[in-house]
């Protein structure tokens, strides 16, 4: 069994995970609406990704013998002034995400809770990958700058990612 504040908080990481997902997806209907169909693929794979984040909380939560309480999930942000902009908020949300994983894994310390310890190494190091991968893209358009030409370049590149 596990502790009761333990659950709690991997309920809400749940939950954080389905609104990373949705985060992605309102990026992704911004991206389509702008009629740059490469970047809207890549957080259509984003926002995928995220919901295997969710399931692994999902399976962790309820192989521990707790329960899955599922909460209402927050309207994310639905419009932004550029890609610039979109990617920059993606990258601030991933290293919020972060944060709470670390609040978590403390938490997990402190009750010598050592079976969620090993299962949040796994998104400790997810997240460094999701961490470098948003701000390689953050760095390149702030060099990009206006460049529309260049900026069609880097949708075509970010439309072949692989799910
Ligand atoms: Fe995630
Ligand atoms: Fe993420």
């Amino acid at each position: 069994m596990i502790n009761k504040k333990i659950e709690q908080e991997l309920n809400k990481q749940l939950n954080r995970e389905l609104f990373s997902a949705y985060l992605y997806l309102s990026m992704a209907a911004y991206f389509e609406s702008e009629n740059l169909r490469g970047f809207a693929h890549w957080m259509k794979v984003q926002a995928k990704e995220e919901i295997t984040h969710a399931m692994k909380f999902f399976d962790y939560i309820i192989e521990r013998g707790a329960k899955v309480l599922l909460e209402k999930i927050d309207i994310p942000k639905i419009s932004w002034n550029s890609v610039f902009e979109v990617f920059k908020d993606a990258y601030e949300h991933e290293t919020k995400i972060t944060n709470f994983i670390y609040e978590i894994l403390n938490l997990s310390k402190n009750e010598r809770d050592y079976a969620t310890e090993s299962f949040l190494k796994w998104f400790v190091e997810e997240q460094v990958e999701e961490e470098a991968q948003t701000l390689e893209i953050v760095q390149k358009l702030e060099k990009i700058k206006d460049s529309f030409t260049t900026l069609l370049i880097l949708d075509h590149h970010l439309g072949k990612r692989e799910e």
